[in-house]
């Protein structure tokens, strides 16, 4: 074919999980492209904000086999990159021991972390409050504190992957939108508003915007949007310091109750801890519709919160902003990871990646991501993660 650039694999997205699987790809010496639409260490798509929440613990053994199988992958990027970006300031879970939640639920990730054989303490009500500075919280809540958990430098480890694809000698490319793929027995010809490219193999991780691309082939992911708060307060002493910490609540009639926070970042100068609440309610139809503003209500529920149950914090915020989360639409699934060929005709040639609370996962949805491009098979148990239509359209 002339006129179009040829690569092995090219990756659509240039956020967490596209860098990490054209770093992977690339070191494993395939000739890769990563496109990303608005540009680099953006945060318009999922990865706003300075931390993630890093955990070993799932309530789903094959989901938490999977995180003990990421850890290898994170100490290798930090390793290869000579960076911490992990911070195992702790994972403190606690509430209400039977709610469900998207995140989980306390009870049954106890007892697979008794299955696992992986450590945990166990916590009252009452060891929350004494040891964690939490307050007036209802007697029945229980919960535990898992001591290898912790935090994730976000900016960090895009740095960290974008040197190393580069390194590689990845090709990375941003300004550049994908406008259609046109996949093929033998591969996939990518159509951007610059160029023409033909590849062996696409692989998708563009979170919100894979339908954009799948739809015109006759495929679609069931994904939901919402544009989540992230609420900036004060410590209100140098000495108060948290590990990361999700309460479990049971939902009410407006939102899900749920809420979490982080300690200070040990890699940054500042003084302030994030927090949020997880309201899945009223999704937005479109990532470029989000504002950057939090719903105001949301941020009172969780300044309301702080102020009943944490009064080492001063509630008052002192920076707000958003986050886009990406979640399935069925909150009984968590991720999207497979090949497409259940969706598009010759999808035997996209791998695909969206949806979900992924970026602990990140260094393994690359080396997934790769293994797929690659050989259509992964050593790695995703077969719960596999994509498929929404239930009306499969009808
Ligand atoms: C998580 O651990 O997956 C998570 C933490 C905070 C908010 C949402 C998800």
């Amino acid at each position: 074919m002339t006129g179009f650039e040829v690569y092995d694999i090219i990756v659509v997205g240039g956020g967490p999980v596209g860098l990490s699987t054209g770093w992977q790809a690339a070191e494993r010496g395939q000739r890769t492209l990563v496109l990303d639409r608005h540009g680099f260490f953006n945060e318009r798509c999922g990865t706003s904000g300075a931390e993630r929440h890093w955990r070993l613990q799932y309530a789903q053994e094959d989901l938490f086999r999977l995180t003990l199988e990421t850890l290898p992958g994170w100490r290798r990027l930090e390793s290869l990159a000579e960076r911490t970006l992990i911070y195992e300031i702790g994972s403190l879970w606690f509430g209400d021991v039977d709610v469900e939640t998207n995140e989980g639920q306390i009870a049954e990730t106890m007892r697979v972390m008794d299955r696992l054989d992986v450590r945990y303490e166990a916590l009252t009500a009452r060891d929350v409050e004494r040891r964690f500075g939490f307050a007036n919280l209802p007697a029945h809540y229980a919960g535990f504190l898992q001591p290898d958990g912790g935090t994730l430098d976000v900016r960090g480890t895009l740095a960290a992957m974008y040197g190393l694809a580069q390194r590689e000698g990845c090709a990375l490319r941003s300004g550049e939108r994908v406008l259609a793929l046109e996949p093929d027995a033998d591969g996939v010809t990518v159509r951007t508003d610059r160029n023409g490219y033909r590849c062996a193999k696409v692989v998708l991780a563009n979170g919100a915007e894979v339908n954009s691309l799948l739809a015109p082939l006759g495929g679609r992911l069931d994904i939901k949007l919402y544009e989540m708060a992230l609420v900036t307060l004060r410590r209100r002493g140098h000495d108060v310091d948290f590990p990361f910490w999700f309460v479990f609540q049971q939902p009410t009639e407006e939102d899900t109750n749920l809420f979490y926070g982080f300690g200070r970042n040990r890699w940054s100068p500042s003084d302030l801890v994030r927090l949020g609440p997880v309201f899945e309610v009223d999704p937005i139809d479109d990532a470029d519709r989000t504002r950057g503003v939090p719903d105001t209500r949301h941020v009172t529920r969780l300044s309301t919160w702080v102020s009943e149950h944490l009064p080492a914090l001063d509630p008052e915020p002192a920076g707000t902003s958003t986050c886009l989360a990406v979640l399935p639409g069925d909150p009984r699934r968590q991720f999207y990871l497979g090949l497409a060929t259940d969706l598009v005709p010759d999808g035997h040639n996209i791998v695909l990646y969206s949806s979900g609370w992924g970026f602990k996962f990140v260094p393994l949805l690359g080396e997934v991501c790769v293994d797929l491009a690659l050989t259509g098979r992964t050593r790695h148990d995703i077969s719960r993660l596999a994509p498929t239509l929404p239930q009306e359209a499969a009808q």
